[in-house]
């Protein structure tokens, strides 16, 4: 991002300017420390770059910044003391990042320049393991030393540590060279770490943040038993020095002999005739990050040919003929303008952070939920903070933590309120988790904008037209006072609001005739009841068939059924049993809204082919929403659960998938990709004739 006015180069930059670009120099300082350091880094990978790129931008908009806060030297760590230093025979560099297709072509076109071609250019094309990098040194086919990077010229011997890792050869298969340096990453495997972590937390010792530090960890025992014990895999992907051996002529070449010599190979990797075709590798792997057996955080790509890459040459970093294509960063840095409290449906008050606008996942986000007032003491989030902000899965951004060392001196601390500020009312903490809740219930203006909002919703009574914003007026005008009084409404009343002519308001009255033809199904869902989503609804609709029997329902009888809890069932039971729920269901009916049944179950078990298969969902689907593909799940007998447990059949595993994935591998559940899924799906609708 560049300022549209940049000042006058040569100009001094303002303070708070050069003060943030010392603060955020200084971390980067101490977090690349103790990446390499101490293998305990307190933010992800993300943050990194992002604070990385902040500083380069800086030095892009303040010339003068450059001498005066320098980048600082990141380039890796020195040796750890317990091991001994050992000097690399070619240094280990590391790669450039590219963050976008824009850069990743930019990348191409410079290696064509400098290559003199203007035909295309061929990659291979690997997935970037998130591990650490090892340097594997034989000798005549046997193992002599291992090295870690280090800082790219010296690493440290870990020898005695790698020869016990099962998945590092002691000896090559013939035909060895006399000398060659074998480079590739030590990591764990997802199913792997989360066995490893489980064994820790078990044994009361510390668990490993992510499998990066774990194999970082693990590797870096001075007891080599240790070591041994932990489920490190490796895998190589290129060469260092090489003596006496026929060197490959390209990369694809390299990975083969790699593989004939007996060394572990990325299957993943693939060879790319030109960007373009690079480019779709890059989204492919992005789309099958999550299902791949280990994390991976990009596609690294390398100039095919080997001799072109002799020509490219490399900088004392990186070399100019290989580049890592990051994925989109799951979390960012921005800094916190204000703290709004919302005021939700059911009355809870949800600390809500201002954001300086940051792109993640390809939006721009510029509001993060903190959840309530205690997540906010327990984060330490105060107004003018730099903080690390995450979107995972489809729920909204949170912020994940604060960059304490970013905090300036001048920042504010978010006060819980006493009083409701959207009605006044008092405040009390209610549930189990004790968050502040609105006592004003539908008196409190937000709490009935939002219980409106709903009842209205595309899921619910799905009313078109009748957005937030007219609601407000509504709400304020003091026309509607509950879901009911929608139903009183005449097309004056809806003319008298700001921009609604007579033609909107005859739309909006018919859409509201027609959302009383609603199926019962809808209309529970709109009730917005406690513990009550899609799913629910459309067990109770299907079971009860009518308002009166459900409503008629003992909380046995709503526990009775597949599908829902003690805690649903009782959420249920509370709802119907409140007088001013059941005057507002009177109103409604008197009213018009009388839901329809759903239409009498299909047939036989064999018309329902998922009879008995339990699914859960977690992240993005692309093809169809979630409540769509939950609907038809439960259209084919299949059912629908929150929480993976060992009577999960299967999980179906979007964009950005949450914990439940890592639920699922633990417990060995079967996972399917949305494409799988799709596929399913569309031969058992096939096979019950729904379609
Ligand atoms: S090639 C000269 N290939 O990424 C080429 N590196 O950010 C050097 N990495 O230090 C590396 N997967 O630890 C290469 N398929 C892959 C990789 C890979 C992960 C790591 C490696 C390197 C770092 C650079």
């Amino acid at each position: 991002m560049v300022e549209k006015a940049p000042p006058p180069a040569g100009g001094t930059p303002p303070p708070e300017i050069l003060a943030r670009a010392r603060a955020v120099a200084t971390e980067l300082a101490e977090l690349d420390r103790r990446y390499h350091g101490e293998d305990a880094p307190e933010v992800s990978d993300d943050v990194y770059d992002a604070l990385r790129r902040e500083l380069e931008d800086l030095h892009v908009r303040h010339p003068t910044l450059a001498d005066l806060v320098p980048f600082p030297n990141l380039v890796g760590a020195p040796p750890a003391r317990g091991f001994r230093p050992a000097r690399h025979r070619t240094p280990m560099r590391s790669l450039d990042d590219v963050f976008d297709a824009e850069a990743f072509r930019a990348f191409d076109l410079r290696v064509r320049q400098r290559l003199g071609r203007s035909e295309p250019v061929a990659y291979v094309a690997e997935p970037k393991l998130d591990g650490l990098a090892l340097s594997l040194t034989y000798e005549n086919g046997e193992l002599t030393r291992a090295l870690t990077r280090g800082d790219g010229a010296t690493g440290e011997d870990v020898s005695a540590n790698v020869r016990l890792l099962r998945t590092v050869p002691a000896r090559l298969r013939a035909p060895a060279p006399r000398l060659v340096e074998i480079r590739g990453e030590v990591y764990i495997a997802r199913e792997d770490f989360a066995r490893l972590n489980a064994a820790m937390r078990a044994r009361g010792e510390k668990v490993f943040a992510n499998p990066r530090n774990a194999a970082a960890g693990s590797l870096r025992q001075l007891d080599p038993a240790v070591t041994a014990s932990r489920p490190l895999s490796f895998c190589a992907y290129a060469l260092g020095a090489l003596e006496e051996g026929d060197d490959p002529a390209t990369e694809t070449e390299l990975l083969a002999l790699l593989d004939r010599w007996g060394l572990p190979v990325v299957p993943e990797a693939s060879r790319q005739a030109d960007v373009e075709e690079a480019l779709v590798y890059h989204d492919d792997l992005g789309r099958r990050r999550e299902s791949l057996p280990y994390e991976i955080d990009g596609a690294v790509f390398k100039v095919d040919d080997r001799d072109a890459q002799r020509r490219l040459g490399e900088t004392a970093r990186a070399p100019r003929w290989a580049v890592a294509y990051k994925f989109p960063a799951r979390e960012r840095t921005s800094r916190v303008r204000a703290v709004d409290v919302q005021v939700g449906r059911s009355g809870a008050l949800t600390p809500v952070a201002r954001l300086d606008p940051v792109e993640l996942n390809g939006a721009i986000v510029r509001n993060a939920t903190l959840h309530n007032f205690d997540e906010v003491a327990r984060k330490d989030v105060r107004v003018g903070d730099t903080v690390v902000v995450r979107r995972a899965g489809d729920v909204i951004p949170e912020i994940v933590s604060v960059l304490l060392p970013l905090r300036p001196p001048d920042t504010r601390a978010v006060v819980p309120p006493e009083r409701c500020p959207a009605c006044g009312s008092a405040v009390r903490p209610r549930g189990e988790t004790r968050g502040l809740y609105c006592t004003g219930g539908w008196h409190c203006p937000a709490q009935l904008r939002e219980t409106l909002r709903h009842f209205v919703s595309r899921h619910a009574l799905d009313v078109d037209g009748l957005g937030p914003r007219l609601l407000d007026q509504l709400v304020r005008s003091g026309r509607v006072r509950t879901p009911a009084d929608l139903y009183r409404l005449r097309a004056e009343d809806l003319e008298a609001l700001e921009r609604v002519g007579p033609v909107l308001a005859e739309k909006l009255i018919a859409a509201l005739d027609r959302s009383r033809r609603t199926t019962l199904e809808r209309f529970l869902i709109a009730l917005g009841i406690p513990e009550v989503g899609a799913v629910t609804a459309r067990l109770l609709a299907r079971r009860f068939r009518t308002l009166d029997a459900l409503m008629a329902a003992g909380v046995e009888d709503l526990a009775a059924i597949a599908g829902i809890g003690p805690v649903g069932a009782a959420a249920v039971r509370d709802f119907f049993a409140d007088p001013g729920n059941r005057a507002v269901l009177e109103d409604l009916r008197a009213l018009g809204l009388v839901p329809a049944p759903p239409p009498e179950e299909a047939g036989p078990e064999g018309a329902r082919p998922w009879s008995g298969r339990r699914f859960v969902f977690t992240g993005r689907l692309s093809a169809f929403g979630r409540e769509e593909a939950q609907a038809r799940v439960l259209a084919l007998g299949g059912t629908v659960g929150d929480r993976v447990t060992r009577a999960t059949d299967y999980v179906v595993a979007g964009a950005d998938p949450g914990s439940k994935i890592d639920e699922a591998r633990r417990l060995g559940i079967r996972t399917l990709e949305e494409e799988e899924f799709r596929l399913m799906l569309a031969q058992a609708e096939k096979e019950s004739g729904a379609i």
